[in-house]
């Protein structure tokens, strides 16, 4: 299987006049060279993971330099019929930045037309020094082709009533948006979303990830919930998925878990075996909602794969031993896994384990409490350019 973007891209740089009027610094290292970059991040992982016994490190998977998040997140500003979509300045102020680079080109051509709309509706952008307004952050996603999906953070049930009201009309303005829903957040808190999500158009966003000459039934729809993670860049997360999948298909077991599933990235990338039959693929993941998308994407792709909802070191810890697979992937957040699951990866006799990280340091933590496995093959993907982020990725075998 051949693997997208998988040579260091030329020296590029490209020109941010946001970072340069010092309106966002969001992008820290947009001013140095890419392939730097990348190669700075391969020498951290490296550095980090000193002392564990290394085979191999496969050449970093680099990223386009622009057009790459598939996901923005905009803070509205501004006042009533002139909202700003971007982020907050450091006076609390709203900062326009709709022609941010990095944004996916659907994402980018879709923002002014949301601010029209956002002016026409007459709502007050939340003021966060004066703690007064309505509309907090609009999320936006594209999928592959093109689909959107929309997401308004408001504080009331006036301003849903509102966004309901006028839905044709934003229908009209977006007619790629595919999935509509507004987030009710009505406390004075400096997070992203609320838990209450009114759903007003569709249900899930199609993910449809080409991976290249991938094994039958390796080329998937994931269905995205608006309140479910998903890899922020597209082209990267393809590769991540194909370079799990490669693994997989090389130790070729009979069964695997993908712990911290999500919607089901790795789980479906990996559900058959190099000769098409389905393998036995068991995914857990805490969210419900991520669950259920999960188990509709299986569904859709005549997969057999299983999904749980469960905390994934109380569902490991839980497990009987005839139960367990011949390989277990993770994919946990920047926090790493439990103490407790490194602990039973090491004595449950699992001979292989997949772990894809987006935070090396705690990588390297939890690597140190499972000292029977060493990394066959490690590999950087560059899911985050012109940022310190990263995603390593290690095959490891006992
Ligand atoms: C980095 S994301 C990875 C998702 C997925 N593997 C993917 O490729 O999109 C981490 C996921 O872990 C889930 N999660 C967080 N804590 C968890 C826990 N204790 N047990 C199971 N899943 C958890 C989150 O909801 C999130 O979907």
């Amino acid at each position: 299987m051949s693997l997208p973007h998988s040579a260091l891209p030329q020296a590029t740089l490209p020109h941010c006049d946001y970072f340069e009027a010092g309106r966002c610094r969001s992008c820290t290292l947009i001013e140095t060279p890419i392939a730097a970059q990348l190669g700075a991040k391969q020498d951290r992982c490296r550095e980090l993971l000193t002392g564990v016994p290394a085979a191999a490190w496969l050449p970093p998977v680099a990223s386009p330099d622009r057009d790459f998040r598939n996901k923005a997140k905009l803070v509205v500003g501004g006042a009533t019929g002139r909202v700003t979509l971007g982020i907050l300045g450091p006076d609390g102020a709203g900062v326009d930045l709709r022609d941010c680079l990095i944004q996916s080109p659907g994402i980018r051509a879709a923002i002014p037309r949301l601010a029209d709309f956002l002016d026409a509706t007459g709502l007050a952008p939340y003021n966060v020094p004066q703690r007064r307004g309505e509309l907090k952050l609009v999320h936006v996603t594209e999928a592959p082709g093109g689909a959107l999906m929309l997401r308004f953070v408001v504080r009331t049930e006036q301003s849903l009533d509102r966004l309901r009201k006028r839905l044709p009309e934003l229908r009209e303005t977006l007619p790629r948006a595919a999935v509509i829903s507004v987030n009710l957040l009505p406390e004075h808190k400096a997070v992203l979303e609320g838990d209450r999500e009114e759903l007003l158009l569709g249900s899930s966003l199609e993910m449809h990830l080409a991976v290249p000459e991938a094994a039958p039934g390796a080329d998937v729809a994931l269905h995205l919930l608006p309140q479910s993670f998903f890899q922020t860049n597209t082209a990267v997360a393809q590769a991540l998925y194909a370079q799990a999948a490669e693994w997989v298909d090389r130790v070729d077991p009979a069964s695997l878990w993908d712990l911290y599933c999500g919607v089901g990235g790795f789980a479906l990338h990996c559900a058959r075996h190099p000769g098409g039959a389905a393998r036995d693929v068991l995914g857990v993941e805490v969210s419900e909602a991520a669950v259920r998308s999960a188990e509709r994407s299986a569904r859709d792709a005549g997969l057999p794969a299983r999904f749980r909802a469960a905390d994934a070191t109380a569902f490991a810890l839980g497990a009987s031993e005839g139960d367990l697979p011949e390989l277990v992937i993770v994919n946990p957040p920047r926090r790493g896994i439990s103490p407790e699951l490194a602990a039973w990866l090491e004595r449950s006799g699992v001979p292989d384990v997949i772990y894809s990280s987006c935070n090396p340091e705690s990588l390297r933590r939890d690597l140190a409490d499972m000292p029977s496995f060493a990394v066959r093959e490690a590999r950087v993907f560059d899911m985050f350019p012109h940022t310190s982020h990263l995603e390593v990725a290690v095959l490891l075998e006992r």
